[in-house]
């Protein structure tokens, strides 16, 4: 064994600094024979030297391995162990390398490579996991076939590809789609499946399996039709068929993202594929849904077409979130879909880009790869392309579509390959187009109008703010879609999509009786900040009348948006024309519960916080809390007496099913019941608790009574009811911290952490109390310091556990320069100190090294 290296800077990566692996990989075999905490890993990979390697070094990636052996064509080797894998002497043709290893699953908390959850193995390698899992080189464009053994007791034992032989105590896989090292993986375990079977569209006939344990199979079948549409859309959208005999699912507890797309065994976080209506809300349900559909589209995004290098992530990322964006557009409905992506992009990327985190879409370096699985590169990188639909047009997106399949199928691509395409199915140039993939920052596009005889002239100014390493920004090509209104309402232009691309550019529209009202950046045409000066009267005729339902919900947004944000910087009264607006609208039935919903839904503290910091204010938590507060309490009185009745029409009858019909209806009914519980002291929601056979009923009253701090007794009989299940546990867990007073919320999560059922190893357990806290805006921000302390103080003990969930949820912190000095001054303590700890991993150190810069 060498010394252990000196402790030096960490390394940084650079885009521009691309070389090839000098070898191909023909074919690789694994044989793991499984033990806790001893499997051996048995590799036989053959390599062929390329001629003209740039980089002819034989080094494979590997860490935390205890190499047993290595051969060169049968002869015992003695590699050199270097930095992160080892480094050989090969011959200069094709050969075969073999090599045991052995590696402890059972030890394996930070949740890569081959661990354990529950008594069952488990693998998880993107984006550099493999290499904990034998030597390899470890990097998406090296491609392969695999074949693979398992060799141990387990009921049933999984991996990539299509069954080969298994028999008693083993069972062999084979997948001959070549891929690379990160969408390898193996699940073992006493597992039970939901089948099933799918027929696609060229007559296939494809084994569907959801893998779960003992006690969770009543809760596969939604998650089942889920996959079922998946296949089908994607077959009658993008003409993509699946290209296996299986298809397999399995739901793991311990998970630190989402779910993972790994060939033909897609690994879930169990919160992402299990439901029910007793145990799901409505959110849940969608989610799945969503969840499923994306990692099943991945097989063609991302796995048949995968990324050269990992600054390209969001070329498999982008894409993918865009594709099950379009397939939820299309199961439910469009709009709500839209409103719904632009909160989760304002309150998640939005902020992002104005922070110390801002990184373009395709970063150019990076410490640790991990921490770029962001808002960014997944939805901001889905945004971009939304634009490239827009402004090439439908029937030019999908040829481009199809000569990307057809020219890179089997490849690992970079961003420019996915532009040429682009380039070459519709002759435009996307050069200017580019900057949307290397520049960070949100660009903020000012408007301005005016109306001279019978022309409208709209100038725009684009501008982007300085972000790390980006001093300067050039103007980029942004798509405005407008439309315009006339005085009854009627629509005189229809959308139109204006291309912006200069820094200062105007628009006419001639030929105007009388100035129209324009309704500007429809469906949210491209992830901006609009700037415009709009009086509100103009603003209710755009919710009352705007043909883009999205536009309508942004007048209303703005309405809210402008009332709480005179109310926090003037100390103003609510607004009496918009909670005018608002009650008109919501007492209206001829009106879509789901968009009544929205309407109700009021900017979350953290997006009043994003606005003002937008336009140059020092966020205030409290007075941001006590604005809203108040909001919802003149709004419930201005309702008050149409809330009993809205809340009787908006009972959905019968049966519980999650369709987006019955969700908009019960989005509605609880917006009304917690207006209600501001007014009846909780009569209403403590009715509904004990009545509820569904989730999304009995949660929603629980909230209401939680928040009105009357919600001790049902709060304890929910725990009795649901103590055995992990996922409604969490939700508990997560909704005291989210109703507790600002004053109460570290205290209360504290406390929870203390709570039996409380373990920091298990990252939804945590992030429900965590994640709770950190989004809890005036608990966290509490001027007594007490939320920033007890979030470091559980990053701080989690980090040696876990470093990418340590990590990722360092993030609550990037917005703390925006706020005042003594805040700043108390977060700034905390970051010190988490990056002053003993053997801090790489991982955090990176995130907080860029959060205090
Ligand atoms: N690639 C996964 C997805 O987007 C996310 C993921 C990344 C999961 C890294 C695990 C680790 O679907
Ligand atoms: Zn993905």
């Amino acid at each position: 064994m060498k010394d252990a290296a000196p402790a030096s800077a960490p390394e940084t990566f650079y885009l521009k600094d691309y070389t090839p692996f000098g070898f191909e990989v023909e074919a690789v075999a694994l044989t793991f024979k499984l033990a806790a905490t001893t499997t051996r890993v048995i590799s036989k990979i053959r390599f062929a030297p390329k001629p003209d390697a740039a980089d002819p070094r034989f080094f494979l990636h590997g860490e935390a391995l205890n190499l047993i052996w290595a051969k060169i064509d049968g002869q015992e080797v003695t590699p050199q162990m270097v930095n992160g894998g080892l480094e050989c002497t090969v011959p200069g043709q094709p050969f075969t390398w073999e090599a045991e290893v052995e590696i402890d699953p059972q030890g394996n908390t930070a949740l890569e490579g081959l661990y354990m959850s529950n008594g069952m193995y488990c693998t998880q390698c993107e984006a550099e996991g493999f290499r904990k899992i034998t030597y390899y080189p470890d990097r998406p464009d090296v491609m392969s076939t695999f074949t693979v053994r398992i060799e141990g007791s387990e009921k049933v034992m999984l991996s990539n590809g299509n069954p080969g032989t298994t028999g008693d105590g083993f069972a062999e896989w084979h997948d001959p789609w070549p891929k690379p090292a990160y969408l390898f993986a193996l699940v073992a375990g006493d597992l039970i499946n939901h089948p099933d079977r799918f027929t696609t569209k060229s007559g296939k006939d494809v084994e569907l399996n959801i893998w779960v344990r003992p006690g969770d199979e009543g809760k596969c079948a939604f998650g089942m039709e889920a996959l079922k549409k998946s296949m089908t859309w994607d077959e009658e959208v993008y003409g993509r068929e699946y290209d296996l005999d299986i298809f397999n699912i399995v739901a793991v507890d311990d998970f630190n993202m989402g779910a993972m797309e790994n060939k033909g065994l897609n690994i879930f976080n169990s919160s992402c594929v299990l439901a029910s209506p007793e145990t799901s809300t409505d959110a849940n349900f969608e989610r799945i849904e969503a969840i499923i559909a994306h990692e099943y589209f991945h097989n063609w995004t991302g796995n048949r077409i995968t990324c050269r290098d990992w600054f390209q992530l969001c070329l498999k990322e982008g894409l993918t979130v865009f594709r099950d964006a379009q397939f939820t557009s299309d199961m439910r409905s469009a709009p709500v879909k839209r409103i719904d992506d632009v909160i989760t992009l304002r309150a998640r990327q939005f902020p992002e880009d104005g922070g110390p985190l801002a990184h373009p879409p395709r970063p150019e370096e990076f410490q640790e790869i991990n921490n770029f699985y962001t808002a960014t590169v997944y939805e901001k990188g889905a945004e971009v392309i939304g634009m490239l639909k827009r402004l090439v047009g439908d029937d030019a997106y999908y040829k481009a579509l199809d000569l990307y399949f057809d020219r890179h199928d089997g490849q690992a691509c970079t961003i420019e390959d996915w532009l040429k395409v682009f380039e070459d199915a519709t002759g435009r140039d996307m050069t200017q187009f580019k900057l949307w993939y290397s520049q960070a920052g949100t660009p903020r596009v000012k408007v301005s109008e005016s109306f001279v005889g019978d022309t409208l002239t709209l100038t725009f100014e684009q501008e982007t703010a300085p972000t790390p390493g980006q001093p300067t920004k050039d103007p980029r090509v942004i798509p405005i879609a407008v439309g315009l209104l006339g005085a009854n309402g009627d629509e005189i232009q229809p959308t139109t999509v204006l291309e912006m691309t200069e820094a200062k550019q105007s628009f006419t529209f001639t030929g105007l009786a009388a100035k129209p009202v324009a309704s500007i950046l429809r469906e949210f045409s491209a992830p901006v900040v609009l700037d415009r000066q709009m009086g509100n009267a103009e603003r209710a005729f755009l919710l009352a009348h705007d043909t883009d339902p999205f536009n309508r919900w942004e007048a209303g947004n703005a309405l809210a948006t402008d009332t709480r944000l005179r109310m926090v910087l003037n100390g103003a009264a609510p607004d009496a024309n918009y909670l005018d607006a608002l009650t008109k609208l919501v007492r209206d039935d001829s009106q879509d519960p789901a968009f009544r919903a929205l309407v109700l839904q009021p900017p979350s503290q953290a997006q009043i916080a994003q606005v003002l910091f937008e336009q140059g204010h020092t966020p205030d938590p409290e007075k941001i809390h006590d604005a809203a507060e108040t909001f919802a309490q003149s709004l419930a009185q201005a309702l008050s007496d149409s809330l009993p009745r809205l809340y009787a029409a908006t009972t959905v009858d019968g049966p519980y099913v999650p369709d987006a019909e019955g969700a908009g209806k019960r989005a509605l009914n609880g917006a009304v019941l917690s207006l209600l519980s501001r007014l009846d002291g909780g009569a209403a929601a403590a009715k509904q608790f004990e009545a509820a056979d569904n989730m999304t009923l009995q949660y929603a009253a629980l909230a209401c009574l939680l928040r009105a701090e009357k919600g001790a007794d049902q709060s304890q009989a929910f725990f009795d009811q649901w103590k055995e299940d992990r996922l409604v546990m969490d939700k508990w867990f997560a909704l005291q911290v989210a109703t507790a007073k600002p004053e109460n919320a570290a205290q209360t999560a504290r406390a929870l952490t203390k709570h039996a059922l409380f373990t920091i190893k298990n990252p939804n357990r945590f992030r429900a109390v965590m994640g709770a806290l950190a989004g809890h805006h005036a608990g966290f921000h509490h001027i007594s310091g007490a939320g920033y302390s007890l979030l470091a103080e559980n990053l701080m003990a989690l980090d040696s556990l876990n470093p990418q969930t340590t990590a990722r949820m360092c993030a609550g912190f990037q917005t703390w320069k925006r706020y005042d000095e003594t805040r700043q001054r108390l977060i700034q303590t905390e970051l010190e100190k988490i990056a002053g700890l003993n053997g801090l991993s790489r991982d955090t150190s990176d995130m907080v090294t860029r959060i205090l810069e």
